[in-house]
């Protein structure tokens, strides 16, 4: 069995993916190796009743690190900003599986989306490539569910106009929009105990509670919490978020399309991907509304039928209320592995035009799995 090294498998993005590993009875298949950026020496966790890791190693030793062959890290940027450089120019050449974005699109690192890129990854290990690395969770969902499309060569561009959940900020991130609902509800208790209060005095306290500078926004700075934040990540000056930079510049890698092309793989022209992101008060699963030209006008029931052959975990639902709204929402979807694709329809604009929604655990195909399913395929 070989050996594993695992870093940050405490964290939320990390608790998921030991989940997973466990429920899919990964552990038999490695020698997990834990590592610890605090509590080097302490006693390593065990997953599996009975699979005694030993002792937490210290995630910052070089040297400790390098007698592995395969490192797996959820552990974040700034981790991988301090130890992949000094890791690599020790020597090692291991392959480096990274939940973080930090490597995400130097030439060297192909981003992971099995379902949707096998065929690159599989041309990136043949060259040599060491470097793999878990896609920004918006476009690793969208492309879950409509990455047959693209596959397919149909699409000309996109836009999506996403509504991202809260834990795509971190897990206190999570906790301050909970916290605020609470303070919210507490505001105005005694009036929504009395059918007969006047709703705008209701909703005139719950503003004032929303901006007094005493309700903690400390990590989205300003209150989420029956509002939303239609900017994610940092300002790039040019009017653009980096979080809708990355839809475009991802999409393209993911798919190894234009420049992103592997050795071996057709080099297609790029498709022109753009959105304008947007948090909301979701938990955990982000949202994304689409808009697709495509290269021609294809019937939607064979959308549909690309979209659900695409891979086992898109899906599309029926375009009705119904179904929509028992199956296209951030609860129906939280804590599966569940794409579902829908509101697929022609726009007015002309018979190349079509809507989707879709939605997808940011947590589960946003971040832990693709890099759980790249530990596999790199162990063989
Ligand atoms: N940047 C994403 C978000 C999460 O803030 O929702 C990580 O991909």
């Amino acid at each position: 069995k070989p050996s594993v090294g695992l870093v940050g498998w405490r964290g939320m993005v990390g608790s998921v993916l030991m989940a997973r590993m466990v429920e899919e009875g990964d552990f038999d298949l490695y020698n997990p190796v834990f590592f610890s950026t605090s509590n080097a020496g302490g006693k390593a966790p065990e997953f599996v009743p009975g699979q005694d890791a030993g002792t937490l190693q210290d995630a910052y030793d070089i040297e400790t690190l390098a007698k592995l062959p395969i490192i797996l890290t959820a552990q974040g940027g700034d981790y991988t900003q301090a130890v992949y450089p000094k890791l690599r120019s020790s020597g090692w050449d291991g392959i480096w599986i990274d939940a973080a974005s930090t490597l995400r699109m130097e030439d060297s690192s192909v981003i992971v989306l099995d379902p949707i890129n096998r065929n690159v990854i599989d041309a990136a290990l043949e060259s040599g490539v060491r470097d793999f690395v878990g896609g920004n969770c918006t476009v690793s969902c969208m492309l879950m569910g409509l990455g047959g499309l693209f596959r397919h060569d149909l699409v000309e561009w996109g836009t999506a106009m996403t509504y991202q959940a809260a834990s795509g900020g971190g897990a206190r991130h999570m906790r301050e929009l909970l916290n605020q609902f609470g303070t919210l509800n507490q505001s105005v208790a005694t009036e929504l105990a009395d059918p007969a209060s006047a709703i705008l005095e209701i909703d005139r306290k719950v503003l004032a509670t929303q901006q007094d500078p005493a309700l903690d926004a400390s990590q989205f700075g300003v209150p989420l919490a029956g509002s939303l934040i239609p900017w994610i990540d940092s300002d790039l000056g040019n009017g653009m978020s980096r979080e809708e930079w990355k839809a475009d510049a991802e999409t393209n890698k993911v798919l190894g399309l234009g420049q992103h092309a592997p050795a071996g793989v057709d080099a297609r022209d790029r498709v022109t991907f753009d959105s304008l992101c947007v948090r909301v008060g979701a938990l955990r699963s982000h949202s994304q509304a689409l808009t697709l030209k495509l290269k021609k006008d294809v019937p939607v029931d064979e959308i549909e039928q690309i979209i659900d052959e695409d891979n086992a975990w898109g899906f599309v639902v029926p375009n009705t209320k119904e179904a929509t709204m028992e199956q296209l929402t951030p609860v129906a979807v939280t804590g599966t592995m569940n794409i579902p694709v829908g509101r697929i329809r022609k726009l007015a604009m002309g018979p190349e035009y079509i809507s989707a929604f879709t939605i997808g655990d940011q947590l589960l195909w946003g971040a832990a799995e693709p890099i759980r399913r790249m530990l596999r395929i790199a162990t063989g």
